[in-house]
């Protein structure tokens, strides 16, 4: 691994100092030629997000703010980025003076001071918890949307209708084979009959993602019904040819397939 390092003018200048005492963001300085590799310089808005003083954090290594939820994972890319001198950007869960967490987006980077021939370490933290919550948010949403976009609607002890409105692309045909899988796994449901009457597009994937979806529930012993497809309104994406050498039943309608299933049933 190539070594990164960036090179600075003179450290202990006055006016670098009070640069770095006005960024938004926290700094700290650490030296890896000292035990531990510890704090030897910090800005004050280090000591704002991280709640301690400057006294305290003074000699500390960095590792005081991690806690119990601080990902090591994260943590080991900052040991191995250290390890090879090389930058790095993570973000870490740590924890302010009084217990309180926050998501600290760590940037680290080696920098090379040529008139002490010397390498330091530079921290930039800022405190991220506000975009964390929100992108936590968002993905609650999106799992909310996924649930609504694929309601199991169970009609019998046995029947389950699953009707589809809006596109299906890969990433949603993912998620309903996990889904069905993890349903059918949980209800032992026999018959699940997809309703595809909402879809927009009946294009290559939603035709590749009928077959594999066939061929899932087969293997856990359940069947596939198709409706909402015509045979005169299917479009090309749609080969019912195939459907039919798959073994996959469809019907124009659920009443339709409900109709089909009790009279095989009877
Ligand atoms: C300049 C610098 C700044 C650092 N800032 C933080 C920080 O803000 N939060 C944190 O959890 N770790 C931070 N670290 C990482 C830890 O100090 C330590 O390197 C990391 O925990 C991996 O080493 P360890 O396995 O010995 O703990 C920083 C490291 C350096 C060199």
């Amino acid at each position: 691994m190539e070594k990164e390092i960036h090179y600075s003018t003179n450290i202990s200048d006055a006016f670098f100092r009070q640069v770095i005492d006005y960024v938004g963001a926290g700094v700290v300085i650490t030296d890896p030629a000292l035990p531990d590799n510890p704090i030897i310089y910090t800005n004050s808005a280090f000591e704002k997000i991280s709640g301690y003083p400057t006294k305290e954090i003074i000699g500390q290594n960095c590792r005081f703010l991690q806690g119990d939820k601080t990902s090591s994972t994260e943590v080991a890319k900052v040991r191995e980025a250290i390890k090879e001198e090389r930058s790095v950007v993570v973000e870490l869960e740590n924890y302010q003076k009084d217990g309180t967490m926050f998501w600290n987006e760590l940037s680290l980077y080696p920098i090379y001071v040529p008139s002490e021939d010397k390498l330091y370490f530079v921290g930039v933290q800022k405190d991220v918890s506000d975009r964390k919550s929100e992108e936590a948010r968002t993905a609650g949403y999106k799992q909310e949307a996924c649930l609504l976009s694929t309601p199991f609607v169970p009609i019998t002890e046995n029947i389950c209708i699953l009707p589809l409105v809006g596109n299906i692309d890969t990433q949603r045909w993912e998620e309903i084979y996990e889904r069905i899988s993890a349903h059918v796994y949980d209800h032992d449901e026999e018959i699940f009959i997809m309703d595809l009457q909402g879809i927009q597009n009946l294009n290559d994937d939603v035709h590749n993602g009928i077959l594999t979806l066939q061929q899932l529930l087969h293997v856990m012993g359940a069947k596939l019904i198709v409706t909402g497809i015509e045979p005169s309104t299917a479009k090309a994406g749609v080969n019912l040819a195939d459907f039919r050498k798959n073994k996959i039943s469809f019907y124009a309608s659920v009443q339709q397939a409900l109709e089909g299933i009790r009279a095989l049933n009877t």
